[in-house]
């Protein structure tokens, strides 16, 4: 069994992003922008969106977050998406997700230009994705490509099958695995909170993405012998004992499914990790306009 560490890969990658930066700076070419969009004051996603400021930091890009209170009307915030889109100065944004009741998500997402959409919302992103054309992956997806391509994992004819049907991660990560292509070539098949015995599929997967968001529903039992587990959950579980108050639990019971694997993600410090470097990486895709 071999972890998949997700940590270590990031590092890697960031030193690789930063090393482009100075080249594009020496060039006299400008620091890749990012600006995250924060609405509301949900613990989750000041986290998310403090790593995800930290991560620009580290890589040399220009970085900044808006943020705005929970009240904010529909109107204004897309009035906020426009100037973000009219601002040469910003290669790329993100609104971070959930969004208060009030305003509606796929309209926020429509109105994000989608050369700036690094997070690989946008309808034009996800189409294109689903053509095999150039686009911005969501970071999730794009981070678990990415793994299990650094790691030399062979995808070609095996069989994979992903819990969660979101259109953040089971969605296009589905897609993506079953393209004809390296990560890719998989026959998949997608479970989820309406499937008929899960266990049935999970039994014969080669490979497994857990992406439902039910701590440690993937118990050992159902796992095939040198399976290659992904997991994907991020569950918050209240731990005041702890300095942050909190433990992240993933949706694989860890301890009952790595003996069986061949490589397995933990959490944290597997699949988060690689998200974040891979909005990184997007963000310079947008820098160097090679999305579209
Ligand atoms: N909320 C949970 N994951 C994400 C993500 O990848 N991007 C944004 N914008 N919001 C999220």
């Amino acid at each position: 069994m071999e972890i998949l560490d997700g940590k270590k890969l990031s590092d890697t990658i960031k030193m690789e992003i930063s090393a482009q930066v100075e080249k594009m700076v020496s060039e006299g070419k400008k620091r890749p922008h990012l600006v995250a969009v924060l609405v509301g004051d949900d613990g989750a996603s000041r986290t998310y969106v403090g790593h995800k400021e930290k991560a620009c930091s580290q890589v040399g890009f220009d970085s900044e977050v808006m943020r705005f209170p929970e009240s904010i009307s529909e109107e204004e915030l897309l009035s906020e998406i426009e100037k973000l889109n009219a601002n040469d100065d910003v290669d790329g944004f993100i609104v971070q997700l959930p969004l208060p009741p009030h305003i509606d998500e796929n309209k926020v997402i429509e109105a994000v230009d989608p050369s700036k959409d690094v997070d690989g919302f946008h309808p034009v992103n996800v189409g294109r994705s689903e053509l095999g054309l150039p686009a911005f992956l969501p970071a999730t997806p794009y981070g678990i490509l990415t793994m299990i391509e650094r790691y030399g994992i062979d995808t070609k004819g095996k069989s994979c099958v992903i819990l969660g049907r979101s259109n953040i991660v089971g969605r296009p990560i589905a897609n993506l695995l079953m393209r004809k292509a390296y990560p890719g070539d998989c026959t998949v098949t997608v479970c989820h909170s309406r499937t008929v015995n899960i266990e049935k599929y999970t039994k014969e997967a080669d490979i497994i993405i857990a992406a439902i968001g039910i701590p440690e529903f993937l118990k050992g039992d159902v796992v095939k012998e040198g399976a290659v587990v992904i997991d994907v959950g991020t569950t918050r579980i209240e731990r005041p004992d702890t300095k942050t108050g909190f433990k992240l639990v993933g949706d694989v019971a860890f301890d009952e499914v790595a003996p069986k694997c061949s490589y397995i993600t933990p959490v944290p410090g597997g699949v988060g990790p690689m998200t974040i470097v891979s909005l990184l990486k997007n963000t310079l895709l947008a820098a160097e306009k090679k999305c579209m």
